[in-house]
């Protein structure tokens, strides 16, 4: 059976931090607003030379070294992001490039903040069928140049950052199952236009009340597929884009937060990269551990959704 197996996690955020005591400055917001709302206190924000590119490959740099691979083993790059820097080539070219990895596929995953379980499932597909051994995926986002800074209700929830994980196919369980989903009837209330000057723009309570929904409906669909319960997972590992969001998702869940990885505190929403940072701040915590049972979700515009069940 060939099983992808996380052999190694790499993170990276930009150096520039900018809490919610700042925004407030420039916005008509307050540090309890948003901590009582979202959950966020603060996020970091790209600087010029912290691209999307360069910050993937610093967190695939990092999750190499912790898998004990060098980049001729990678035989395939996937890189998830709604903002990469060119419009070609992709970001995961640019990766390549700039990580001396030898020619193999290399290709951009889009299904915004659900991108990195989009991400797994594809990596997935192509280790299963044998096409590929040792598949990296990377998410890399720089949200903030689609932010309106004007804008307050949208403004205080994003943030940027990287994260990427080493598979390599194996015998030994690693992700178990992936279910992802979509429905472009919803696709005005969470969108961007390809356009200058076009910001982010969202329905807030239309789109938690539909994350909420299908969380729990996409979380449970996965633990029956796999004979499990609730029980069996050690580790919810969420998107993190509002606090309350996955407060709800894991009480309807049955799962105490205690066991739900929580870093939108500090990161904000970063997009698809907010799964993989998770993910790395777990491992690298010490909190998760081998052998345990993760459940990966992630929901976004699209609308889109999916999980995906890990052995790590
Ligand atoms: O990752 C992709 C998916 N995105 C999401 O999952 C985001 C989902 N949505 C959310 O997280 C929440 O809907 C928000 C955090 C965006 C908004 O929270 P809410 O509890 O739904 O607030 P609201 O939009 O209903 O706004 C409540 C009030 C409004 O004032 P009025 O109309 O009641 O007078 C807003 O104008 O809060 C006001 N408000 C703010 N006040 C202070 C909105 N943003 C802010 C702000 N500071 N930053």
């Amino acid at each position: 059976m060939n099983y992808s197996k996380i052999l190694g996690t790499g993170s990276y955020l930009p150096k520039k931090i900018l809490t919610n005591e700042e925004l407030s400055k420039t916005v008509e917001t307050s540090h309890q607003w948003i901590v009582e709302r979202t959950g966020i206190a603060a996020r970091h924000i790209a600087s010029t030379t912290e691209t999307t590119t360069r910050m993937g490959t610093i967190a695939a740099k990092k999750a190499l070294e912790a898998a004990d691979l060098s980049p001729k083993d990678i035989d395939m790059i996937v890189v998830v992001t709604c903002t990469p820097d060119k419009f070609f080539p992709s970001t995961a070219c640019l990766i390549q490039q700039e990580l001396g990895i030898p020619p193999c596929p290399a290709f951009d995953v889009q299904a915004a903040c659900s991108g990195f379980i989009y991400g797994l499932s594809v990596i997935d597909q192509f280790v299963r069928s044998g096409m590929a051994k040792r598949p990296l995926l990377i998410g890399s986002e720089v949200m903030s140049k689609l932010v309106d800074w004007q804008d307050r209700r949208t403004c205080v929830l994003f943030g940027d950052g990287a994260g990427a994980v080493a598979f390599a196919a194996s015998d030994e369980p690693g992700i178990l199952s992936t279910e992802i989903g979509a429905d472009g009837y919803q696709k005005d209330i969470l969108y961007v236009d390809n356009k200058p000057g076009a910001f982010i723009q969202m329905e807030g309570s239309a789109v938690f009340k539909l994350a909420v929904m299908k969380l729990e409906e996409v979380a449970s669909k996965t633990l029956k597929n796999n004979h499990l319960t609730v029980h069996d997972i050690d580790w919810l590992v969420p998107h993190q884009a509002n606090i309350r969001i996955i407060k709800a998702t894991a009480d309807k869940l049955g799962l105490p937060m205690e066991r739900v990885i929580i870093t939108l505190t500090e990161h904000g929403n970063t997009s698809g990269a907010s799964v993989p940072l998770a993910l790395d701040a777990g491992i690298r915590s010490g909190k998760i551990k081998r052998g345990q049972h993760l459940l990966l979700e992630a929901f976004g515009g699209g609308l889109t959704w999916g999980t995906a069940l890990i052995r790590y």
